[in-house]
């Protein structure tokens, strides 16, 4: 699965990635629930299935000096890297199946847009939350956007599953507080709209594992 995967992910980004339908020249939504939870650029943050995501340039125009771009996708990886030129050297990538990824160490925050809604086996998404819950720090962030009840059933020709807020934070975190809930609109390169739902959560100091 996980070859077939990233041969899926690499061909949705063999023409680049400016007309796919996830691309957003700025990542506002991701920038403002950084803004309003006060994240400080030093802290460690991994963008989960970041791809080509603009995010990360964001990001490093805000200070981060500890970014962490994880994705199936070499291709989509290359795509930022090449844009980035050199500023791509002071980012860890890591291509993987998030999946199968076993990490390494903890981060304070972790971001997730459209990926988590592309899981829609229950075996997956247990395997997300493991992952999840191994990566986050106590008293971390996981900032996570999936398509609302409303939005699209389908992204680059794979089903998907919608949320609304109190099931996306249940289904992606357990245990952790929803510390904001909030939807967004995003607007397509075609000209399309697709409601997103976005929840940000708070994993315990506490919380066991
Ligand atoms: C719809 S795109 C969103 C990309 C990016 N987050 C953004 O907002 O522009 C989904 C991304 O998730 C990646 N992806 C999908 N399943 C994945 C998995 N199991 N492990 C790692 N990356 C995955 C894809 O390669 C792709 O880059």
């Amino acid at each position: 699965m996980t070859t077939e995967r990233a041969t899926h992910w690499d061909n949705a980004y063999a023409n680049g990635d400016t007309t796919r339908s996830w691309y957003q020249p700025s990542p506002t939504t991701s920038l403002r629930l950084l803004e309003e939870a006060a994240i400080s650029p030093a802290v460690g943050l991994i963008d989960v299935g970041g791809g080509a995501s603009t995010l990360v340039d964001a990001l490093l125009v805000r200070g981060h000096t500890d970014l962490t771009v994880l994705d199936v996708s070499a291709h989509g990886l290359d795509l930022a890297r090449d844009r980035l030129r050199s500023r791509a050297d002071s980012v860890t990538w890591i291509v993987t199946d998030l999946l199968s990824w076993v990490p390494t160490r903890r981060y304070a925050v972790w971001h997730d847009r459209a990926v988590f809604h592309f899981l829609t086996d229950p075996v997956e998404t247990e395997r997300y939350r493991s992952v999840l819950s191994e990566a986050l720090e106590p008293g971390g962030l996981a900032m996570v956007g999936a398509f609302a009840t409303d939005g699209p059933t389908h992204c680059s020709g794979l089903e998907v599953a919608r949320y609304d807020g109190p099931t996306l934070a249940e289904q992606a975190a357990p245990g952790c507080d929803v510390v904001t809930e909030l939807r967004e609109e995003h607007h397509t390169p075609s000209g399309g709209v697709q409601p997103f739902t976005w929840v940000v959560l708070r994993r315990p100091v506490g919380h066991a594992e």
